[in-house]
């Protein structure tokens, strides 16, 4: 097939190489300065594998990169868009980049292909309202929607190998069409009407980062009673009715995607007079993680001003440089809040990406000095550090770990080094019976204990 895919995102590049791969001709529209350096395979994300498969899709002669939308479309089979649709006003999705989309294929002439997939999310009724325009305007195209569920981190290997693959479509032929494209993927399909298959991208994230929440919940409560939050959610995930994944207590979820569908399909509630508490609560438990993270660290510190805090991770989770909505900017904005410094080490994260942000070459050197180190990302390498040289290279040796990565055989190696305070998530802190003076009190209170 000849696809034209808009948008070279986290989404659209990575299905572009995926398609290529499957056989079919694409060709992906971005902006200039964007498709400028893709034809140099310059990447501007970080993904597994995309480097090498860019380039190779680039040399079989199945992958090309355009500027004009009209130009790249004519002649095509299908258009997939997969723009960005960021929260708006009021947490509504700003669908703005979709509508210049639009825009662009009314005002050229005769370039519009047959079928419209939709891959970027939209609020439910969106793909409805998008065909009446295009309709109106003497167009006989039928949009889709064909959402997706990759993670960022494990992008083209979920693209290749989907838990399912969504068509919401009305017609036989829009139905051939994306059976024809996604020929080669192994994966059950489902096959909806369009609103349906709006609603299921929204509905799975929102689960998704219930599940995150609920597991940042009875986090609390295993800190309050002395109990084990990663034994409590093994044995929870071990009913096949719960399932194992998102069950990881820790810093709260982030990235581009669950803030902002959840806050889109609040507002989609609101609009029809709905309340969905489950959200807000789901939203509200996420909204305190940091703040609450951070009140430990001030209450062993006692005054925050003038500390100086080790951040291991920026992005917001591993395998991607993607920083957007992640918790380390809340964290920073705490910092600055109070008086805190902080100096950062992320793997691919490029210095300078955060202004004002103290970017070190290594992790080691995130720890020099600092008053206490906190894991933001569960990096497999943050695991593997000398974790008693960062000890033994920081000012005061508190390690807040946000992601509960370091092993038992880790923790008590650190256990023999002088004043050490391990902080997990979900589970009783431990510390070096030789310890700095501190308020122990303030401790009780925090744990209970
Ligand atoms: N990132 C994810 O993990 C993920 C997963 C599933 C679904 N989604 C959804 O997919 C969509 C895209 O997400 P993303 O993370 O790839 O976004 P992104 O912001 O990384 O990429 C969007 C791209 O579209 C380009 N663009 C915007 N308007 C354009 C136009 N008129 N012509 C050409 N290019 C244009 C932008 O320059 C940008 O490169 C969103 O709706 C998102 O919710 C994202």
């Amino acid at each position: 097939m000849k696809l034209t895919i808009i948008g070279t995102g986290y989404v659209g590049l990575v299905a572009a190489v995926c398609f290529a791969k499957l056989g079919h001709y694409v060709t992906a529209v971005d902006r200039e300065h964007i498709i400028q350096d893709l034809r140099e395979n310059k990447l501007a994300i970080w993904e597994p594998t995309l480097q090498e498969m860019l380039e190779t899709c680039r040399s079989d002669g199945r992958l090309f990169f355009e500027t004009d939308v009209a130009h790249a479309s004519k002649g095509a089979d299908a258009l997939m868009i997969a723009v960005g649709t960021p929260a708006g006003v009021s947490g509504r999705t700003d669908l703005s980049q979709v509508d210049h989309v639009i825009a662009q294929l009314k005002q050229a002439e005769d370039v519009c292909p047959p079928f419209i997939i939709m891959k970027s999310t939209v609020p439910v009724g969106t793909c409805d309202e998008l065909e009446a325009d295009l309709h109106a305007a003497g167009l006989r195209t039928e949009v889709v929607f064909n959402p997706e569920f990759l993670r960022q981190g494990s992008a083209i290997n979920d693209f290749m190998n989907p838990d399912r693959i969504v068509f919401g479509c009305r017609s036989h032929l829009a139905k051939a069409a994306l059976h024809q494209l996604y020929r080669g993927i192994n994966a059950p399909i489902q096959v909806c009407d369009r609103r349906s298959a709006e609603l299921i991208k929204y509905a799975s994230n929102a689960f998704l980062a219930m599940k995150i929440s609920f597991a940042n919940m009875i986090a609390d409560v295993c800190e309050d009673y002395g109990a084990d939050n990663r034994q409590v959610m093994q044995g929870v995930g071990a009913d096949r009715r719960i399932g194992p994944h998102f069950l990881q207590a820790g810093i709260g979820y982030g990235g581009s995607c669950f803030s902002k569908d959840l806050q889109s399909l609040l507002a989609s509630g609101n609009a029809i007079g709905r309340s969905l508490p489950l959200l807000e609560a789901t939203a509200q438990i996420n909204e305190e993680r940091i703040p609450q993270l951070l009140e430990k660290l001030i209450s062993i510190w006692g005054n925050p001003r003038g500390k100086r805090l080790g951040v291991l991770g920026i992005s917001f989770k591993p395998h991607t440089n993607d920083i957007r909505d992640a918790p380390f900017l809340t964290l920073l904005r705490l910092c600055y809040l109070y008086g805190i410094e902080v100096q950062t080490y992320d793997p691919v994260v490029q210095p300078a990406t955060i202004e004002g942000v103290c970017q070190m070459d290594t992790a080691y050197e995130a720890a020099a000095g600092a008053h206490a180190i906190i894991i933001m990302t569960e990096w497999p390498q943050f695991a593997e550090l000398d974790w008693v040289l960062m000890a033994q290279l920081m000012y005061q040796p508190i390690l807040l770990d946000g992601r509960n990565v370091l092993s038992e055989e880790v923790i008590s190696r650190l256990m023999a080094v002088e004043n050490v305070i391990y902080i997990p998530v979900g589970r009783p802190m431990e510390q070096t019976t030789l310890t700095l003076k501190r308020d122990t009190s303030t401790l009780r209170h925090i744990y209970g204990t």
